[in-house]
């Protein structure tokens, strides 16, 4: 695959033979240039569907660099309104100075632009033929009712009986408020709000397929408490739709993970139970299901300070004792989980509640590690869109069987202010060329390829075309 910007390393080839290498490694390599290839060729190729893939990446090639075009973004922050007296600039207190300090401002003019207003909703059932199938970031995004979607904290399954995406997460039409004074701004549990959608742009309200628990109070999904990044997998042996999901009380305390089971991917989902993974504290969350079928649970542990992982029973419903720490010491949460020609990656977020913060790719030869840190992926935007995920926090990365090596990266702008109105940012990401860091080499190639997420203002999958629809 060719560079098509400026922060994209060159290919694993190209750096080896053009940037890196002296002389006299350059007639090695050319002595054992054939060894070298075929080694090259095993490594990629070693889940023996690489041929077909690769395939696939150069009759794609133009489809990529559609959604590796690099765009900027100038967002001025607008000058104090009138002139102070230095005297008064002393006495009132400091107007917002940065960007993340106006996007988290309530009363910020430049609100708008994190958080667009109705006018400019994406509205699949009107916004016909010219805008069609446009992701626009951070817009409001309606669904077939002409409702705002609400499904934060996301996870997409594709069914193939029904050959359609579900789209799951936490339903939060309802108000904002704090529990006590420090606690974090919150919306009572409503449930699990369900999407359905064949092109992954058009989303059908299924309703909401786990429903909050309005009287018994000592019920895990009592309104009072706390339903989040709720992520479902279907068991091919039982033939059950499966939804894990972090379950906590209101001041996150409790922070265990509860299990919900349907026979059908719109529920409506029978909760199951909660419980401490291993015995140890479990906040954010994610489950990932391997290409054999075995299903892990990842989650942030110890107060968030590492992550875990460790295989679900066949069943789904339980695990055994097995459970490996990861990225210790790192403090990374909201773990969304994928893979590419054998390796396994993971992007993450930093601990700072609902305010954005700077995303971290992970890449590691077996989920249950070693995992290593390879630097943030987000490119574009500007300093300060890169330094905070875009204004958002990943939930899932969504593979596209249709673009070998690119995916979806799902994230939520959360609106502490008004968290029903959250917004989602999805945008393309893509494994290729060389990571930025840990710089390690096997037999002279590095290790990893690198993650890339490219902003983008308004974009669409390029096989999406209205004649599609
Ligand atoms: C974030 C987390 C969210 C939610 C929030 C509450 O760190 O990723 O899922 O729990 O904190 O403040």
């Amino acid at each position: 695959m060719r560079m098509r910007n400026k922060y994209r390393k060159p290919t694993t080839l190209r750096c080896n033979a053009g940037t890196r290498c002296s002389f006299p490694v350059l007639v090695w390599s050319l002595v054992g240039c054939l060894l070298m290839l075929h080694l090259y060729s095993l490594v990629r190729h070693k889940d023996g569907v690489g041929g077909e893939i690769q395939t696939h990446m150069d009759h794609h090639h133009h489809l990529f660099r559609e959604l590796e075009e690099v765009e900027e973004e100038d967002i001025q922050i607008p000058p104090p309104k009138g002139k102070r007296s230095p005297r008064a600039a002393k006495r009132r207190p400091k107007r917002p100075t940065t960007l993340i300090d106006e996007f988290l401002d309530e009363s910020s003019q430049l609100r708008h632009v994190f958080f667009p207003d109705e006018k400019t909703a994406i509205h699949p059932m009107k916004d016909a033929m010219n805008d069609s199938f446009y992701y626009y970031p951070g817009r409001i995004w309606l669904d077939t009712d002409g409702n705002p979607i609400q499904a934060h904290g996301g996870g997409i399954l594709y069914d193939e009986k029904s050959r359609k995406y579900y789209w799951y997460g936490e339903f939060k039409d309802g108000p904002t408020y704090r529990a006590h004074k420090k606690a974090a701004a919150r919306v009572d549990i409503i449930g699990v709000g369900c999407y359905s959608s064949k092109d992954l742009w058009t989303w059908k309200h299924e309703g909401i397929v786990l429903a909050a628990e309005e009287t018994d109070e000592t019920h895990d999904l009592h309104k009072s408490n706390v339903l989040e990044r709720p992520k479902v997998i279907y068991n091919e042996k039982t033939g059950k739709y499966v939804m894990w999901m972090h379950v906590d009380d209101a001041n996150y305390t409790k922070a265990s993970v509860g299990v919900a089971v349907s026979d059908s991917p719109t529920g409506p989902f029978d909760y199951l139970y909660s419980k401490r993974p291993h015995g140890f504290d479990s906040r954010d969350m994610t489950i990932f299901k391997d290409d054999d079928g075995v299903a892990y649970l990842i989650y942030s542990s110890e107060d968030n300070s590492e992550l875990h992982v460790g295989p679900l029973n066949p069943d789904y419903l339980d695990m055994p004792h097995v459970m490996r720490k990861i990225l210790v010491g790192q403090h990374r949460e909201a773990p969304a989980v994928f893979k590419y020609q054998g390796t396994y990656y993971m992007i993450t977020s930093g601990c700072t509640g609902w305010a954005p913060n700077e995303a971290l790719a992970h890449a590691s030869e077996s989920i249950l590690g070693t995992w290593e840190t390879m630097g943030n992926p987000c490119i574009g935007g500007n300093k300060v869109f890169r330094q905070t995920t875009f204004f958002a926090q990943s939930t899932f990365v969504l593979p596209l069987p249709e673009l070998p090596g690119s995916f979806i990266f799902v994230a939520d702008r959360w609106n502490p202010a008004d968290l029903r109105d959250s917004r989602y940012v999805w945008l393309p990401l893509t494994v290729g060329g060389a990571a930025d860091q840990p710089l390690d080499y096997n037999f002279g190639f590095p290790l990893w390829s690198r993650v890339s997420i490219y902003w983008h203002k308004r974009w669409r999958l390029p096989y999406m075309r209205t004649e599609n629809k």
